[in-house]
């Protein structure tokens, strides 16, 4: 680690002890197993560091735990930090002025020389300024399987999304689940975004999400893309769970033998003492193209109006983005870290796949970067219908047009 890092994280700790130590109120939908094994590795940081994590977990995902926290934020009741994901869901509470400006703590800590990839710290800018401390990458585009699913049918473990969609009436007709998907519309969403990079590639992808190309969205290209969702759709049928990290649970106990999902499903593995590579695989881009979405977690800081408590939140900002916090989060977590300064020699095959992907500069925009909350919101919902109903591929890859058209 750099001096200078070492001695500003020194510099952050001694000011803290020096000072009383201030409760902040922090709150985040990380409520799984693997979820508060991770987020119980900052709350202690920050204990550690002198002053005191009040968690006020939200049960549900984020789409339950959002419309709360703003809620909060604009009727008077704001919390000392809450996560959002970095990108659009925060620019209409920081372009209101809720925000704390926390721009001196991101170049008192060279957050611009030490973020990696760059976009991250760009997704906390906003006009120059920066507004959040940015915790990972959790790239959502993975397909999780069950080794001991296929080893006991005699079957070889799926390389990739091909080899598992051909694996799947084997795996039926032994009596397993072949796709593990959970009913909260963001997971319909997820599995969709994850198959557009797979099946679409790369190209087709920046076309549609960056360039907003419609016609490549309405062409040939993407309507393979609803045709794998399609055929996702009748795999995950059986699949009768909730939340994602039931979904994952079948998975884990053998009952469904995949799930697309993001990496935060590997905190549930490790919790389950799972071991990667042995007792199930991970496959980043579905095997097929191994990019990742550089969306993430990120923790921002409503104005109080006090002091002290800003103190503390400028406190927590640093202590958020130093290099042993960004390991201890990030291995219990499942997702990458920040910057690439770290020793993450304790990663696991999964970390090291992301981290190879990372390295190769593999990666795209996260969604909640390229398009609003509302057209999300909308997607989502086309989703639901579209994995609920006998809805054609066509259709849905129409309707989808239309909407991403008033984006
Ligand atoms: C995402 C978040 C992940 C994970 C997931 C499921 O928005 O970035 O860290 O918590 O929700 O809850």
């Amino acid at each position: 680690m750099k001096l200078a890092t070492k001695l500003l994280s020194v510099t952050a700790i001694v000011s803290a002890t020096s000072a009383a130590a201030v409760d902040l109120e922090v709150t985040h939908w990380w409520t799984s197993g693997g979820e508060a094994a991770a987020v119980g590795k900052l709350a202690e940081a920050f204990d550690a560091s002198g002053d005191h994590w009040v968690d006020g977990a939200i049960a549900g995902s984020g789409g339950t735990a959002r419309p709360i926290m703003i809620s909060r934020i604009t009727g008077g009741d704001p919390m000392g930090a809450t996560q959002f994901n970095h990108g659009q869901q925060a620019l209409e509470l920081v372009e209101a002025g809720f925000m704390l400006d926390i721009t001196d703590v991101a170049e008192a800590n060279n957050w611009e020389e030490v973020i990696f990839p760059p976009a991250l710290l760009d997704a906390c800018t906003i006009d120059g300024r920066v507004y959040c401390a940015p915790v990972n990458i959790h790239s959502p585009e993975w397909l999780w399987l069950s080794n001991k699913v296929y080893e006991d049918l005699g079957l070889p473990v799926p390389t990739n999304w091909d080899e598992f969609v051909a694996s799947a009436d084997a795996v039926r007709a032994g009596g397993k689940i072949p796709l593990a998907l959970g009913n909260q519309p963001w997971q319909s969403s997820l599995a969709f975004g994850a198959l557009q990079i797979a099946v679409a590639g790369i190209d087709a992808w920046r076309a549609v999400n960056v360039d907003k190309d419609m016609d490549v969205a309405s062409g040939p290209v993407f309507a393979a893309v609803f045709e794998a969702a399609a055929n996702a759709r009748a795999l995950a049928v059986g699949s009768n769970v909730q939340d994602w990290n039931q979904a994952t649970n079948l998975v884990i106990t053998d009952q469904a033998a995949g799930q697309i999902m993001g990496d935060w499903a590997q905190g549930e593995f490790q919790v389950a003492q799972e071991v990667a590579g042995t007792d199930y695989t991970c496959l980043p881009g579905l095997g097929l193209n191994a990019y990742l979405s550089t969306g993430g977690d990120a923790f921002y800081f409503p104005k109080l109006d006090d002091p002290e408590q800003e103190a503390a939140q400028k406190r927590l900002a640093a202590l958020l983005v130093t290099p042993d916090v960004q390991v201890s989060f990030n291995l219990a977590k499942g997702s990458l870290p920040i910057r690439g300064d770290v020793d993450l020699s304790a990663a696991n095959d999964c970390m090291r796949k992301g981290l190879e992907v990372l390295a190769a500069g593999n990666l795209v925009p996260g969604g909640d970067m390229v398009w609003t909350p509302d057209t999300q919101t909308q997607v989502a919902d086309l989703m639901v219908e579209f994995w609920k109903s006998d809805m054609s591929a066509a259709d849905a890859q129409a309707a989808w047009v239309a909407i991403l058209q008033n984006d």
